[in-house]
């Protein structure tokens, strides 16, 4: 029963979870996965909040994209020597908002075991949150004004004084 717990804890405390910020409009993340094994047959990065889960997908035979989530059509890569290596990593490139999320990495041995092996939790931050976008709009509102009351300055006043002198 002991070891059964100790083995319990350090599967789970294996699959480590990480998390990354990032800004929109970055040019790419890369997501960490490492599983040194011979076995891996099919490697699978998903995310379950999305229909279909699929980020991409990658296979002894190469890529294996049909089942990918529009959102990622183009966007994903991995080391093309990643099942032989066992850097899974995934190369996200053009992040944008809509990326942030939790990623799963797992691998599917050649009798169709499926294994876990981490997630990443990515975040993809605004660069320039709506308020500093709305402070900068009113600054420079503020500015043009300003501008172009000192530029029509003598316009303005001989306006006024025509009408203090002949109302
Ligand atoms: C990820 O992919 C982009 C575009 O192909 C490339 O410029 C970049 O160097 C890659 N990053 C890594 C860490 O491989």
């Amino acid at each position: 029963m002991k070891m059964f717990v100790a083995f319990v804890i350090l599967t789970h405390v294996s699959q480590h979870v990480s998390a990354v910020d990032m800004y929109e409009g970055d040019q790419f993340v890369l997501l960490h996965c490492q599983f040194p094994s011979y076995d891996v047959d099919t490697v699978m990065w998903s995310r379950s909040d999305l229909s279909p889960s699929t980020v991409h997908q990658r296979q002894q035979e190469g890529d294996e994209l049909k089942n990918q989530n529009q959102l990622y059509s183009g966007r994903t890569s991995m080391k093309p020597d990643a099942l032989d290596t066992g850097d899974l990593s995934l190369n996200l490139t053009g992040l944008t908002l809509s990326d942030s999320g939790t990623y799963t990495c797992s691998v599917r041995d050649g009798f169709g075991r499926q294994r876990r092996v981490t997630d990443v939790q990515l975040q993809v931050k605004e660069r320039f949150p709506s308020w500093a976008k709305a402070l900068l709009v009113l600054l420079v509102l503020l500015l043009v004004a300003v501008g172009l009351l000192v530029h029509f300055r003598h316009y303005f006043m001989s306006g006024m004084s025509l009408l203090l002198h002949y109302p």
